[in-house]
């Protein structure tokens, strides 16, 4: 069985569950760091398995189409082989990235054409196009291609844009029926959610991507800039549709506070460039809140990075020494930041799961979200 989930919160909509793949299990909740181009920016794979102990980890289509190309991927024998990760991956579909990316791009019901962010190409993605450029890439997981709707949209804007997704979503579903895996491992397609913040665009989505009987439904179309409440609100609606039995992922959440939030709205899978991202930018996550490293006060405080991290960085390293190395402008700054920030996100969700088995989640969350949301 792919997914198996018996365990639940008797308070909130929260599950322990476990995602079968080809490449291994996945303990969900789970959070999977974005490797958008075969690489989670600055850190090793081997710091990927053995200090932050990632699961899956995120390609991208669009990124991985343009470079290092199809071609390649396949003569490598697919994304596991190419960057030496034998652990499962889930790749995006393009969609969001040609939108958020691309210099210039136009959405036609056939598909998008769009202009190249590296060298300025000009390129045309259809939905059948996705489907065969993740079958070369190879991720455990897949993604329908969809348009992730901006924020804010009005609603028929969002209604047109979602039913051009669910029509691209039959022509994916059409595609891998007639097209099977490349390599000796099975691949399993997700449909997305869309429909922006209207109500009713959501349930109709939602009862939609239902009715494809997927492997597994993801939500996408949130955390990109409306409040956190609607984001809430939008997922606690689509999660009381999607089926119980398959995993459901949030796409491109989010906080950590936002992490614990998804999980007690019934969300198995998450996925975010903020804890690599901020990193880079000298922010830190904890259990204790929000450190900003690059801040004056921190220069002189030789106290162990985290004492309660799990990470080898933690304890090596002290507080003015990170510091120094944001001041210094130095690559390991980066590197040490971001090993923190992933074995932190990657302690959360262990810890989530932990207390969903335990049988007291919600008021664990309640207790731990003023104080992950400190600053300190
Ligand atoms: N990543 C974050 N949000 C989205 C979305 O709506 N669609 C896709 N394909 N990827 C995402």
């Amino acid at each position: 069985m792919f997914f198996s989930s018996n365990i639940k919160d008797k308070n909130s909509k929260a599950r322990a569950g476990i995602l079968q793949t080809d490449h291994g299990k996945i303990e969900t909740p789970i959070f999977m760091p974005v490797g958008t181009v075969g690489s989670v920016k600055s850190v090793h794979q081997r710091e990927l398995k053995e200090d932050i102990n990632a699961q899956i980890i995120l390609g991208n289509t669009y990124h991985l189409y343009l470079r290092p190309g199809t071609d390649i991927l396949y003569k490598a024998g697919g994304l596991h082989k190419f960057i030496n990760w034998n652990r499962p991956v889930l790749t995006d579909s393009g969609g969001y990235q040609v939108f958020s990316l691309s210099q210039t791009r136009k959405i036609q019901e056939e598909g998008v054409k769009f202009k190249s962010h590296i060298d300025g190409s000009y390129h045309f993605f259809t939905p059948e196009k996705s489907m065969e450029i993740q079958r070369f890439i190879g991720g455990d997981i897949f993604m329908a291609f969809d348009e992730c709707t901006p924020y804010p949209c009005d609603y028929s804007y969002a209604k047109n844009s979602l039913t051009i997704t669910h029509q691209w979503l039959k022509r994916c579903v059409k595609w891998c029926d007639e097209n099977p895996e490349f390599y000796n491992y099975k691949q399993h397609l997700f449909p997305i959610v869309q429909g922006s913040t209207f109500d009713d665009l959501r349930k109709f989505s939602a009862e939609f991507i239902s009715s494809v009987h997927a492997d597994g439904n993801a939500i996408g179309g949130l955390s990109v800039g409306e409040p956190e409440e609607e984001m809430y609100r939008i997922t606690d609606l689509v999660t009381d549709i999607l089926p119980l039995d398959k995993p459901r992922y949030l796409m491109g959440v989010g906080t950590p506070w936002n992490i614990l939030e998804s999980i007690s709205l019934g969300i198995d899978m998450m996925d975010c460039v903020m804890p690599t991202r901020n990193a880079r930018n000298g922010m830190l996550f904890t259990w204790d809140g929000v450190i900003n490293i690059k801040n004056k006060k921190w220069a002189d405080d030789f106290s162990e990075l985290d004492t309660k991290g799990t990470a080898f960085v933690d304890h090596d390293y002290s507080k003015a020494y990170l510091r120094h190395l944001f001041s210094a402008n130095e690559f390991l700054g980066k590197q040490i930041a971001s090993v923190h920030n992933l074995a932190f996100y990657l302690d959360l969700v262990k810890t989530a799961r932990k207390h969903i088995i335990e049988g007291d989640f919600t008021s664990w969350k309640k207790s731990v979200i003023p104080q992950l949301r400190n600053r300190l």
